[in-house]
C-alpha cells in the first residue's frame, strides 16, 4: 500500500472542534482517488495535511498518514525535503499563480530541477524540455523563454503539471487542477492527467467539483460533507449505488442527457 490515512483530524487555530475528523482512506500504487463535496467540506484540508502544507494555525490533531510505511506526521524538515517533489508532488489550481511573474518559466523550471537533483544547467534544461513535450506543449524552447502572463491558462497549467511530474513522483496531489480553465481545455487536461498517471504508474488524489471528471478518472471516490467522509468506495459503486443521502443529492444535480445521467 502506498498511502494509508487513518482517522485523520485537522483543527484550525484555537478551535477545539476539529474542522475535519475521522477521515480514513488508502491508495495503492497507480490508483486514482477523487474527492468531491461542497465548498468548505474539507477537501483542500485533506490534501494539504498529507503534504504538510496546512496554512498557519492549521494542525493535524489526530490520526496517522502512512506513506510507504513511514508516518509523515513524524518527518523532520530534511525528511520533507527528500519527499516533496520527488515522491509526492502537488498540482495547483492555477500553476501560473505559483510561479514568479518576473522570471522566465525556463529559469524557474531549471532552478526547480537543480534544487532536487545534481544536474547541471544544460541537462536540467533538457529535462525541462522533455517534460514539457510530455504534456503536449509545442515549441518547449519558446515556452521556457516565456513569462507566465504570456501563456494561456491551459498552457500554464500544463507547465505546472510538467513540473509536478518531473521526478516521476509516486503520488500526485491535485487540488481542482482544471477548475480555472474553460470546458474544452478542462477536458484535454483531464485526458492528459489520465495519460500521465496511467503511463507512469503514479497514484493521484484529485479534488474536483466535477463529478463527471471524478467518474472518468478515478478508481475510488470519496464524498465529503462538513469535514466528514460521507461515502467512500469504488467509483462505479458510489455512482450507481450511492448510500448516503448527500451523495444522492450530489448525483441528482448532474444533468441527464437523453435519459442517461451524464457522469
Ligand atoms: N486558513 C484557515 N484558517 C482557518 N480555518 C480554515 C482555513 N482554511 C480552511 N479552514 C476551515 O476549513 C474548512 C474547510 O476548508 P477547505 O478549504 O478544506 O474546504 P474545501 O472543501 O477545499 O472547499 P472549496 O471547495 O471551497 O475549495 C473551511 O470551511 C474553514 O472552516
Ligand atoms: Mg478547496
Amino acid at each position: 500500500m502506498l498511502l494509508d490515512v487513518k482517522n485523520l483530524a485537522v483543527s484550525y487555530g484555537k478551535n477545539s472542534v476539529p474542522t475535519i475528523a475521522e477521515v480514513s482512506f488508502d491508495l495503492n500504487d497507480g490508483e486514482i482517488l477523487a474527492i468531491v463535496g461542497e465548498s468548505g467540506s474539507g477537501k483542500t484540508t485533506v490534501i494539504r495535511a498529507i503534504l504538510n502544507v496546512l496554512p498557519g494555525g492549521g494542525r493535524v490533531s489526530d490520526g496517522s498518514i502512512i506513506f510507504e510505511g513511514k508516518n509523515l506526521l513524524e518527518l523532520d524538515a530534511g525528511g520533507w525535503r527528500n519527499l516533496r517533489g520527488k515522491n509526492i508532488s502537488m498540482i495547483f489550481q492555477d500553476s501560473g499563480n505559483m510561479m514568479n511573474p518576473v522570471h522566465t518559466i525556463g529559469k524557474q523550471f531549471v532552478e526547480y530541477i537543480q534544487v532536487h537533483s545534481d544536474l547541471d544547467k544544460k541537462s536540467a534544461r533538457e529535462m525541462a524540455i522533455e517534460k514539457l513535450e510530455l504534456m503536449n506543449l509545442p515549441n518547449p524552447e519558446n515556452i521556457l523563454n516565456s513569462y507566465t502572463f504570456e501563456l494561456s491558462g491551459g498552457m500554464r497549467q500544463r507547465v505546472g503539471i510538467a513540473m509536478a511530474i518531473t521526478f516521476q513522483p509516486k503520488l500526485l496531489l491535485a487540488d481542482e487542477p482544471t477548475s480555472a480553465l474553460d470546458v474544452t481545455t478542462q477536458a484535454q487536461i483531464v485526458g492528459e492527467l489520465m495519460f500521465i498517471t496511467r503511463g507512469s504508474g503514479a497514484a493521484m488524489i484529485i479534488v474536483t467539483h466535477n463529478i463527471g471528471v471524478a467518474s472518468y478518472l478515478a478508481d475510488n471516490l470519496m464524498v465529503m460533507s462538513r469535514g466528514r467522509v460521507v461515502e467512500y468506495g469504488k467509483t462505479n459503486d458510489v455512482i450507481n449505488h450511492p448510500q448516503a443521502e448527500y451523495t444522492k443529492t450530489l448525483l441528482a444535480s448532474v444533468p441527464e442527457i437523453g435519459g442517461r445521467r451524464y457522469v
